[in-house]
């Protein structure tokens, strides 16, 4: 798939906003500030398709970019961000776990973590969620240019060993958007995932 062609679509406050559920669409998902707004602009090269932000819970719609006729990604909601008024939090999680329950086009699921902190609770709530729902996943470990190649492998690895344990469709790699490492990979798995 040429990434490059995807144009945003819509920002909807929940689930009857979207486009029609048909289709298939890729999310992702991952904990406030985690990168994943910064991912889609660099699977995408475009430099601001998705609004990123260094204050988390920036995105608290749900941003959808059409790739084709009918291929979509979608930028989620962060979740686990403490300091947001409750109001505001209950409001955004909420039409969160609603698309991930009801969107029967959502065929693959990118969970992107920090590199420097991996599978926090949240995470792996998600991740149970989605093998549970037999969806697949892709772990990203974002920022991994904030680690030398050393301690960036032994993360690798140990995520890997621990992403045994979901029982699943569950793979892991590394990411970075600000030097590009992983985007080839994580456009293999996206190209599987939207021509299964
Ligand atoms: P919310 O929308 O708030 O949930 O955040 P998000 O997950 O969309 O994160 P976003 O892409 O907005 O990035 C958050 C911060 O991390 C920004 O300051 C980004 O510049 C920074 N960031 C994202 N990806 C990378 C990366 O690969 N490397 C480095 N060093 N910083 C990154
Ligand atoms: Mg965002």
């Amino acid at each position: 798939i040429n990434y490059q062609k995807a144009s945003f679509l819509t920002s909807a406050p929940d689930i009857k906003a979207l486009p029609a559920d048909t289709g298939i669409e890729v999310a992702f998902a991952g904990r406030s500030n985690a990168g994943k707004s910064s991912a889609l602009n660099t699977l995408t090269r475009q430099k601001s398709l998705a609004r990123t932000s260094k204050t988390p819970g920036r995105t608290q719609l749900i941003n959808t970019f059409a790739l084709g006729e009918d291929q979509r990604l979608i930028d989620l909601p962060g979740y686990g961000y403490a300091q947001v008024p409750l109001e505001v939090k209950l409001k955004w999680q909420k039409s969160l776990s609603e698309y991930l329950v009801k969107r029967d086009s959502l065929k693959g699921l990118v969970v992107l973590m920090d590199i420097r902190h991996p599978l926090k609770d949240l995470d792996q709530d998600l991740i149970h969620w989605a093998v549970g729902s037999q969806l697949p996943v892709l772990l990203l470990l974002t920022k991994a240019d904030k680690l030398s190649p050393g301690p960036r492998k032994k993360v690798l690895m140990e995520v890997r060993e621990a992403s045994l344990a979901f029982m699943g469709d569950v793979t892991v790699q590394v990411f970075s958007s600000l030097t590009k490492l992983g985007l080839a990979e994580l456009e293999q798995v996206l190209d599987q995932w939207f021509y299964p």
